[in-house]
């Protein structure tokens, strides 16, 4: 294997050195840009805000200009520049425009290259290589399902903008639908997925993730302490790469990162039958689970109560289906990654998992210094040695874990 990466733990944020221009358009959900901008800064960006004038009827430049350490453009007559032309200056150290809340006549304008305000004059102006325009639709339902709006907004999409969302709901005009702009927290997370290398576009990703739950009466059972994070990052990691993912997942208390499909599941029989039928349909499995190997042979369908005389009760266990192992021996089998939590000799472990499952790549880790943590230190290893991705949060050695696979499923094809 290769020599050992260094991983940059994230203390600068996922958007450090980015410049984001943040166009607002006329709309109730500008109120949301002011946590956006904060959400934005947060994570490292630098934000310059550009505003219509009706979005300056919603929320003040001055409230935007404290918040992203910037004065905020609003004109295209604006003089300050000493060129001028601020409707050329602010794009061309920017990394993407985005245009949140876009609104239905802002994008009716936009794409049929209009430009008589500042906001769609540096839209049109930007250098459409390498300034991508990003979208956040805002409005009501009736207005996002007119066809003029759906026409346009496929139309935008055609010319190479990114739409993002919108959301369905609660709209501040009292009716419930879509056309809610994304939560800034989502609109966020949407920007860092956008500038994730796409390693996975086109291919379809399964995983496994949590503890499972193997009642013993209807109030215990028999769990562990993993509490998902680490499948839950693989998810997310996968999903920004452009994989289509479906996440199943034991009972944790984590939410579903976007674009992920869930399956929610108890015992290891429920995540053994909702992945056995599906997998051979996915390009890979990665089984992060921390899958009980045991459950009682019996369910007591009344509490077990204390007897009295002192005596504990006893339970004849059964051995739970191995999924990743029959993952593996389907004909039709996906590129397979399995997981081992150990507490010793990680190394002797994960290379006897490798030939016990047989499947090419195992990734360890030590379990008790992993569960619930939200950083970690993984070790792969394949039939031809091993290669340690040395401790990070999950989110980061999940992305690692995503490109090796990627680079591993490219090199089987040629
Ligand atoms: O079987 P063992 O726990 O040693 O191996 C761990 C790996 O196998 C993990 O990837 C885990 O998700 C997977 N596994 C499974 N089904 C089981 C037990 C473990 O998929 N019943």
């Amino acid at each position: 294997m290769d020599a050992p990466v260094t991983m940059d733990v994230m203390t600068k944020g996922q958007l450090a050195g980015r410049h984001i221009v943040l166009g607002l358009s006329g709309g109730i959900a500008c109120y949301k840009a002011a946590e956006l901008v904060r959400a934005l800064a947060k994570e490292g960006a630098s934000v310059q805000v550009v505003m219509t004038e009706a979005a300056q009827q919603f929320i003040t430049p001055v409230t935007l200009q404290a918040l992203s350490n910037r004065e905020v453009y609003a004109s295209q007559w604006d003089a300050r520049a000493p060129n001028n032309m601020a409707h050329i200056n602010l794009t061309r150290e920017a990394d993407a425009v985005l245009v949140a809340p876009a609104s239905a006549d802002f994008v009716a304008k936009l794409l049929h290259g209009r430009a008589d305000d500042l906001l769609s004059l540096l839209c049109l102006a930007r250098p459409i290589e390498r300034c991508p325009l990003l979208v956040a639709p805002a409005m009501n339902r009736e207005m996002w399902a007119h066809p003029a709006t759906q026409r346009n907004f496929a139309q935008l999409r055609a010319d190479g903008a990114t739409v993002l969302g919108p959301a369905a709901g609660d709209q501040a005009c009292g009716e419930i639908g879509d056309g809610r702009m994304l939560e800034p927290e989502e609109l966020l997370e949407e920007l860092i997925a956008f500038f994730q290398p796409k390693a996975l576009l086109g291919k379809r990703m399964l995983i496994t993730a949590g503890p499972t739950f193997e009642p013993i009466d209807p109030v215990r059972g028999i769990t562990n302490l993993s509490s998902g994070k680490m499948g839950f990052a693989i998810a997310r990691a996968a999903a920004e790469a452009g994989a289509e993912v479906t996440l199943v997942a034991g009972p944790v208390h984590l939410p579903t990162p976007r674009h992920v499909r869930r399956i929610d599941v108890r015992t290891a029989q429920q995540m053994h039958d909702a992945v056995l039928p599906v997998a051979a349909h996915h390009d890979v499995f990665v089984a992060t689970a921390a899958v009980a190997d045991w459950r009682p042979a019996n369910l007591s369908e009344h509490k077990i109560k204390k007897d009295g005389k002192k005596l504990a009760p006893s339970f004849e266990l059964t051995e739970n289906p191995d999924i990743l192992a029959a993952v593996a021996k389907l004909p039709q089998r996906p590129y397979c990654v399995g997981f081992a939590a150990e507490s010793h000799d990680l190394l002797k472990h994960a290379r006897e998992k490798l030939s016990r499952k047989n499947v090419p790549l195992i990734v360890g880790n030590l379990g008790p210094a992993t569960f619930g943590q939200d950083d970690n230190t993984l070790t792969l290893v394949d039939a031809a040695g091993h290669r340690e991705l040395p401790r990070a949060d999950k989110l980061t050695l999940a992305r690692a874990l995503v490109a090796e696979i990627a680079a591993r499923l490219a090199a089987d094809k040629t």
